[in-house]
């Protein structure tokens, strides 16, 4: 879900409904804008799409009006539908407001207000906030700001919101916990968006909101800022940003998730460049530098993610313990932060996300902190949350991903943690020299081979026209390609809606077996490096039950060849590096599977690419 407000010189409403664009890969499933002339309060919502929404705005009201704010929201409270639609207003009409996330304590709140004789159209947590900032500025006679601040101190839970008085026109009250926002400064104009991609033609200048801080921007005025549980003055770190439109926009490519699966041979090389040298026999990451001794005294690593960034997380215990032989213990965020987990001071918690926003790996990362562990995190989004709350990381450099279904941001993820690896191990004494600087030369090697890898594309173009209508879909790896089975597995049922499992291949002895029948599609990742005869033999009991096979193997490979329905080959590497291949097939055939349904690619239905509500 996103936010986007304007208030300035321009009309707002083409600025609104380009940036609710821009913020679509978000995931949501209604939108709405609020506009307003000086005189009238003019506002559309609905549920559908940001075109559905420009449709219904253009057809029913006039789009003047130099202050506005606009929404695309993800039901948390309510159904998605019209009425559940951001902007809400107050009882009184007077006030507007968009907010992403959730307040928790809204039916106690609401019932106060019910009391005092409130009512409510929506089911909303959010039209209940917008009443309660109103009873609260009546009550105490308060402006807007402050009624905003005393009544976020009563609210449990997360926001980003934006707010105005149609009687102060010059001014949007802003604050932010736990959802992101940005405040884009113009000349006599002030943008408000959940990133920085909807004002970025119009300016490179942008405010990043810290938790529970709040803004007032006013027109000719400079931007005020406080603390909104001890009312501090809260200083403005006005930054210059680097992002450039064509980065956002899809470039010749039908859909964001194709563009980003071919991104990736650039993607990685970003992700490695300025710090791998293999002529000089070094890797330079300054967070592990400057914190090896913590990870290399550590009694084990904790890795926590959610999602595709959870599968890197997998990888990535396979790569640390295999090369560095650091214990690693890897964990679903929301897992983590619930079942009383035992952290120590000699414990290092790696948090990998791509948009350093995801609300409960944020939240593991405090509760690692609070109990001395050391933090690092592996993020994407420059300056992004966890980024900013972890003691030292490493970014993946990916650039914007925008498709829901992450792609080039996984492999830059296993890129960044098998580079800590490949250091530890060095710094160890594992790694001899050697040793090193082979897979130093191989990892910079890498993205050519991605290349290679990508032209497998016309082939599974075609296999998965075949596939395209089954129903179910099991994906089977060992080793390293364990994890990459379980991505292919996600990646298909989040974006074609096809049911699909990933299992450790030796494990389909035990239940999924069961399923394996004519009609069953199963994808097996066979590289020549690893378990290689283990699996053929787990190729052998899918054929005797009549499964259909997709194998992935080392090009040249004639065994699988004869068993196989179809084999995908992708170029020799060694096993630890395997996973940055072998995926790229799985996430081309999803892809192609999914555009062939129908469905919606880049924003598939009920998914969100940050979710930043527990
Ligand atoms: C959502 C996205 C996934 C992503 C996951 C974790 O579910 O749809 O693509 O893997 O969140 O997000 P993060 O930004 O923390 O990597």
């Amino acid at each position: 879900c996103g936010i986007v407000g304007y208030i300035g010189h321009r009309d707002a409403y083409p600025i609104i409904i380009k940036g609710l664009q821009r913020l679509e890969y978000r995931g949501y499933d209604s939108a709405g804008v609020v506009l307003f002339d000086g005189e009238n309060m003019r506002l559309a919502k609905t549920k559908g799409k940001v075109e559905d929404l420009k449709n219904k705005a253009e057809s029913t009201m006039p789009t003047n009006g130099k202050l506005g704010l606009g929404h695309t929201r993800w039901a948390t409270h309510g159904v998605p539908n019209d009425i559940n639609s951001h902007p809400h207003f107050s009882n009184s009409g007077d006030l507007a407001i968009i907010h992403n996330g959730i307040i928790e304590n809204y039916e106690s709140i609401k019932k106060a207000l019910v009391k005092r004789g409130y009512t409510f159209e929506s089911d909303t947590d959010t039209e209940v906030l917008v009443n309660l900032i109103e009873e609260v500025k009546k009550k105490e006679g308060v402006k807007l700001g402050k009624a905003v601040q005393i009544a976020l101190n009563q609210v449990v839970g997360a926001y980003a919101i934006a707010v105005f008085d149609k009687n102060k026109p010059d001014e949007i009250v802003v604050a932010k916990l736990g959802s992101p926002l940005a405040i884009g400064i113009g000349e006599n104009e002030y943008f408000i968006a959940s990133d920085a991609s909807p004002f970025i033609e119009f300016t490179n200048n942008a405010v990043y909101l810290e938790d529970e801080e709040m803004a007032i921007v006013r027109i000719g005025k400079e931007i005020k800022m406080r603390k909104i549980k001890d009312d501090a003055i809260a200083y403005p770190n006005i930054l210059e940003l680097q992002l450039n439109l064509e980065e956002i926009e899809k470039g010749g490519y039908e859909h964001f998730m194709l563009k980003e699966i071919y991104e990736q041979p650039r993607a990685i090389h970003d992700t490695f460049r300025g710090r791998l040298r293999p002529d000089q026999g070094i890797i330079k990451m300054a967070g592990i530098d400057q914190n090896s001794e913590r990870f290399l005294n550590a009694n084990r690593i904790i890795i926590v993610a959610c999602g595709t960034s959870w599968h890197a997380g997998l990888v990535a215990e396979y790569i640390f313990e295999d090369m560095a032989r650091i214990p690693v213990e890897v964990e679903y965020a929301s897992e983590f932060r619930y079942r009383n987990p035992v952290i120590t001071e000699n414990d290092v918690l790696i948090a990998i996300s791509q948009s350093g926003e995801t609300a409960d790996t944020l939240a593991a990362i405090k509760l690692a902190k609070e109990n001395g562990a050391f933090v690092f995190g592996v993020c994407n989004v420059v300056g992004s949350s966890i980024a900013r709350e972890t003691d030292a990381g490493a970014y993946t450099h990916a650039g914007p991903e925008i498709g829901v279904a992450s792609t080039k941001a996984f492999t830059t993820q296993i890129t960044v943690l098998m580079m800590i690896a490949m250091k530890l191990a060095k710094e160890k004494g594992v790694f001899s020299e050697s040793k090193y600087h082979e897979l130093l030369t191989e990892l910079e090697g890498i993205p050519q081979k991605v290349e290679r890898t990508l032209e497998t594309n016309p082939l599974i173009e075609k296999i998965s026209e075949v596939y395209k209508d089954s129903s179910n879909c099991l994906y089977l790896g060992r080793g390293y390609n364990f994890p990459v089975a379980l991505e292919g597995a996600l990646k298909l049922k989040e974006i074609s809606y096809i049911h699909a499992e990933g299992y450790p291949a030796a494990e389909m002895k035990h239940g999924p077996i069961a399923l394996i029948d004519e009609q069953m599609p199963v994808v097996v990742i066979a590289t020549r490096k690893g378990h290689y005869e283990k699996v053929v033999s787990n190729i052998q009991e899918i054929k005797s039950r009549k499964g259909k096979i997709i194998a992935v193997v080392t090009e040249g490979d004639n065994t699988v060849k004869e068993l196989a329905d179809h084999v995908v080959e992708v170029p020799e590497a060694s096993e630890s590096m395997t996973p940055l291949l072998t995926t790229i097939p799985l996430q081309l055939l999803s892809y192609h599977i999914a555009v062939m349904r129908g469905c919606n690619v880049d924003q598939p239905r009920n998914l969100a690419k940050s979710v930043t509500v527990e």
